[in-house]
């Protein structure tokens, strides 16, 4: 984000136009960079609650968020077919409130957040101790590699571990080995964007992002959320360690 505001701000700065930052804060919900909370560190962000995000609705719901009163107030009319008034229309707009049962959910879990937050981020603490002490994280002498690679972390960040996920060598190998033995994962994302048919008109091929395309490859979710026993998180790292002995 630092990054980026330096960006934002240089450009702006150049064209005299503001460059606004949108952040996609889909799963982000009590993350922070830098002391800051995710949904604050641009002119507009998003969260969504969909089902499996870490505060989730009973079906699909989402919020924006800025600190901008007019823009709020603009956000408020878009969401309502651009009626800032009942009956009266200033724009064209869309339905996008939220139901009130998806909103009468959330209130209720929005008070728990913090802490399965919290419970996450232990999670991962053990996941991070038990790999560190498997010895999957050395590179092996047959090809120099290590057989499992944890994702960089900075410490300004605040995570939230919508997912914990580690880079696999032999990846979809390791993942039909793990649902034998009923231990579900998951791959975000198999095909990066710029290979996704519906972006065939900007004219990518396979190889152009090698970046994108190893993590797709290689990139594995394990499981994740507050409810998760430290025995199963064990039964996962031994899982992995029997893949690859
Ligand atoms: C990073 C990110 N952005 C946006 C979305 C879309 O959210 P929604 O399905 O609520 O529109 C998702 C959902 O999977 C996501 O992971």
């Amino acid at each position: 984000m630092d990054a980026l505001d330096r960006v934002a701000k240089a450009y702006g700065q150049q064209s005299s136009e503001e460059i606004a930052i949108v952040e996609d804060a889909a799963q982000a919900i009590g993350a922070e960079w830098n002391g800051r909370g995710a949904g604050s560190l641009g002119v507009t962000a998003a969260f969504s609650f969909y089902p499996t995000k870490n505060l989730s609705a009973y079906g699909d719901a989402g919020i924006v968020t800025t600190s901008r009163p007019e823009m709020a107030e603009h956000m408020r009319r878009l969401r309502n077919h651009g009626s800032p008034r009942r009956y009266y229309h200033d724009e064209f707009g869309w339905n996008g409130r939220m139901d009130a049962i998806q909103a009468a959910v959330l209130r209720v879990k929005m008070t728990h957040i913090a802490s399965w937050n919290e419970r996450r981020r232990h999670h991962a603490a053990t996941y991070d101790q038990l790999f560190a002490e498997s010895g999957l994280l050395a590179a092996q002498k047959s090809n120099g590699c290590a057989p499992v690679r944890l994702l960089a972390r900075n410490l300004k960040a605040q995570h939230v571990f919508h997912q914990y996920v580690i880079r696999a060598q032999r990846r979809d190998d390791l993942r039909t080995f793990l649902a034998e033995r009923k231990i579900s994962t998951e791959i975000y994302y198999p095909l990066p964007l710029h290979l996704q048919p519906v972006f065939s008109y900007l004219g990518f091929k396979a190889g152009d992002l090698p970046v994108a395309e190893h993590a797709a490859q290689e990139v594995l979710a394990l499981p994740m959320f507050p409810e998760l026993s430290e025995a199963e998180i064990r039964s996962v790292v031994e899982g992995i360690k029997d893949f690859y002995s």
